[in-house]
Formats: C-alpha cells, sequence, structure tokens
C-alpha cells in the first residue's frame, strides 16, 4: 500500500469511523497538577495535537483509583473533580475533528507509596510484607475502571482505551509469573484473563452504543508468555468485545526470539488471528511516512505515533503534505522541543527518556 492508503477511513464497531489510521500513541507527560487536575499544560499539549490531523487521540495514562498512581503530577479521572479538566481536553479534539480516548490506568503492585500510591499486588510473594488484594478488592478495582469509563464519557470523550500494557494491574493479573491466586481470578489462563475482560464487558455495558473501547497489551517483561496472550486476544477479537486493539511493542519490527513462534515478527503473531469487525494497530519506532505505509501493509489497519508525535506535533499532517517524511534524528536539542512548543515540564519529562534529549542539554539541565 502507499502513503496516501493512511489517508482512507476507518469504520469502528462503535461510534463514528477515524478519518484516517493515525492515532496518537498515550504519553505520559507529567504535566499535570497534583491530585491528577489537568493542568493548562495539559490543555496546551492536547490543542496541539489536537490540530496535529489524527483520526483519534489517546490520553496519557490516567489514574482510575487515587491509590493507583505511578507518576508525579500523573492525570486522574478518578473523581468527578477531574471533569472540568477532563471536558475541556475532549472538547479540543472534538473541535479539531478527531475521536478522543482517555488511557485508564490502574499501576497494581507498582503503585507508587511516595506519591500517595497503594501497591496492589495479585500475589502475596510480589512485594516482601504486603498481602495479594483480597477477591472483594479485586472487585473494586474493576469497578473503578467501570465508573472511569463513565466518567471519560461524561466528560465527551468517545472512548477509552484500557491499559493492559508494561506490568501495571491488568497485565500483572495475566501474568502467571505475578500472579498466583487461587481465586477466580488466578490459576487457569482463562481466570488471570477474568479482570481484563470483566472490565472490558462492564464498560461495554454501562457507557452508552457509541462509546469505543480500545485495549492495549504489551508482550515483553514481567513473566508474560506469548502465547497465552495470543490465547486471550484470540477470546477478545474473536467475540468483538472491543472496538480496537492497541499492541504496545517498542520495535513494530520486533522478531520473536523463543517459543512457538520464534523467528516470527510480533506483529504477525496478532495479526494472523481472526479480529472480526475489531481493529489492530501498533506503536514502535514508526518514524517515516514509509514504515507507517508498510505497516498496513504488514496487517495493521493503523498506526500508533508516539516519541514521532512528540518530535513533531503535527505528525500526519507533515506525511499527508510529504510521502517521503522522516522524523528528526535522536537525540533533538531541549531547544529545538521548546520551539515546537513542547512545555519545560514536558521537556523535562523527557530528559528521562534515553537518546532523546541531547546529552550537553541534561547536563545542563542538572548542574542549574
Ligand atoms: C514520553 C513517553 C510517555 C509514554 N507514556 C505512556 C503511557 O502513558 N501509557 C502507555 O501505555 N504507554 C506510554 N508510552 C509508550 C508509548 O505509548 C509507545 O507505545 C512507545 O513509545 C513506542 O512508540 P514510539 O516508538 O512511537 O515512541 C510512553 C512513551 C513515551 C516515549
Amino acid at each position: 500500500m502507499s502513503v496516501s492508503d493512511l489517508f482512507e477511513p476507518l469504520t469502528l464497531l462503535h461510534g463514528p469511523a477515524m478519518s484516517n489510521r493515525f492515532m496518537l500513541a498515550p504519553l505520559t507527560n507529567q504535566q499535570s497538577e497534583r491530585g491528577g487536575f489537568a493542568s493548562g499544560f495539559d490543555q496546551e499539549w492536547i490543542e496541539q495535537v489536537a490540530r496535529g490531523g489524527y483520526a483519534l487521540i489517546q490520553t496519557c495514562a490516567t489514574t482510575v483509583e487515587a491509590g493507583g498512581i505511578a507518576f508525579d503530577r500523573q492525570l486522574g479521572i478518578h473523581s468527578d473533580a477531574h471533569l472540568d479538566g477532563l471536558t475541556r481536553m475532549a472538547a479540543s479534539i472534538r473541535k479539531s475533528g478527531g475521536l478522543s480516548a482517555v488511557q485508564l490506568h490502574h499501576a497494581g503492585h507498582r503503585a507508587r507509596p511516595e506519591l500517595g500510591g497503594v501497591p496492589a499486588p495479585a500475589s502475596d510473594a510480589t512485594l516482601p510484607g504486603i498481602r495479594a488484594l483480597s477477591t472483594e478488592q479485586v472487585e473494586r478495582i474493576r469497578d473503578s475502571f467501570i465508573a472511569a469509563a463513565k466518567r471519560a464519557e461524561l466528560a465527551g470523550f468517545d472512548g477509552v482505551a484500557i491499559h493492559g500494557a508494561f506490568g501495571w494491574i491488568l497485565s500483572e493479573f495475566m501474568s502467571p509469573l505475578l500472579n498466583d491466586r487461587t481465586d477466580k481470578y488466578g490459576g487457569t489462563v482463562e481466570n488471570r484473563a477474568r479482570l481484563v475482560i470483566e472490565v472490558i464487558e462492564g464498560i461495554r455495558r454501562t457507557c452508552g452504543p457509541a462509546f469505543q473501547i480500545g485495549w492495549r497489551l504489551s508482550v515483553e517483561r514481567y513473566g508474560l508468555r506469548l502465547e497465552e496472550l495470543r490465547e486471550i486476544t484470540g477470546e477478545i477479537l474473536g467475540r468483538e468485545l472491543i472496538d480496537y486493539l492497541d499492541l504496545a511493542l517498542w520495535d513494530s519490527a520486533q522478531i520473536v526470539q523463543e517459543g512457538s513462534f520464534r523467528g516470527q515478527t510480533m506483529l504477525s503473531v496478532f495479526t494472523s488471528l481472526p479480529r472480526g469487525g475489531v481493529r489492530l494497530g501498533t506503536a514502535g519506532k514508526i518514524m517515516s511516512a514509509r514504515r507507517a505505509a508498510q505497516l498496513l501493509d504488514e496487517g495493521c489497519d493503523f498506526v500508533l505515533i508516539g516519541r514521532a508525535g512528540i518530535l513533531q506535533r503535527d505528525f500526519p499532517l507533515q506525511v499527508k503534505a510529504n510521502p517521503f517524511y522522516d522524523s528528526p534524528k535522536l537525540p533533538v536539542t531541549a531547544e529545538y522541543l521548546r520551539m515546537g512548543g513542547l512545555s519545560e515540564r514536558f521537556i523535562n519529562h523527557m530528559r528521562g527518556w534515553p537518546n532523546f534529549v541531547s546529552s550537553s542539554e541534561r547536563v545542563r539541565a542538572r548542574s542549574s
């Protein structure tokens, strides 16, 4: 397929179609007010990307419970007090013609006590001295995801994207290493997938028929097993429980190194599943128009833009104007990001990412 195919619309099972194949990946940027309230910086960032030509914009990881926090200045959706700021964000995206989704997040065992987080492990064995969640506590967290989705709907978002990646709670529960429970949420693969499936089904029941549900999945670390994740994904796609699957690969060209899929691209392990009307996209080093178009040939329906979207807020418009568009080479200077309109808080956050802000700038920031 060619670059122009990236600008073909894409219908979803619920609600309006995506106007093209570009989705902004969820990007934590640690610029909210403490307590999770959207700040002027959050609003400014959303307005920038809303003007950038994306068909769908995901927010950063947003806490569904105060105790599920993982990052300082993380955005929250755990109370009605968050609605004002979130409503402004949703309105800006809609005004620019894009669809929107709040990424729903609970850090599980990785919640940070120094930020008010309450570590919530699936097993007694994960954190010394901290007991596993009781069945009732798991059900409470499930219900917090569902309540947060309802809030997202009230705020005017088109949907939610459920964070099931990177060892956070939903990913933690799927892992045989981190989940040794003996209740209905542990043991068999079916039981370990129960929490995420109940979250999805609860949101579907609670929100309106046009509300869109995405699910993000990662495949590495945290004891996750590829064969099991494929089985769980097969169930979710086969039953058309979601509108889109977002594969959180760090490199969309990743090759499986071991097990029954060894030698195949990680992407093909999932694109080869029957998916009915569910749409599938991946993130992972999509830095050029050419790579984005190639991924349609590799079986993706859409692509997720992460770091390339921080470098250039209107990545889709750049690709539209120039089918040979390539992102600036990394690292870039802080000044480059500043000139592009990124806030100091966001730039500071990016200093923590390897090879993004050039090291001379990092040294200067540290010594000032
Ligand atoms: C600054 C930054 C913040 C991120 N925040 C989140 C997040 O809040 N939630 C999430 O699921 N992934 C997050 N990710 C991962 C990205 O969504 C994306 O999957 C990853 O960066 C790979 O895509 P890329 O190569 O285009 O950057 C973040 C990545 C970066 C660079």
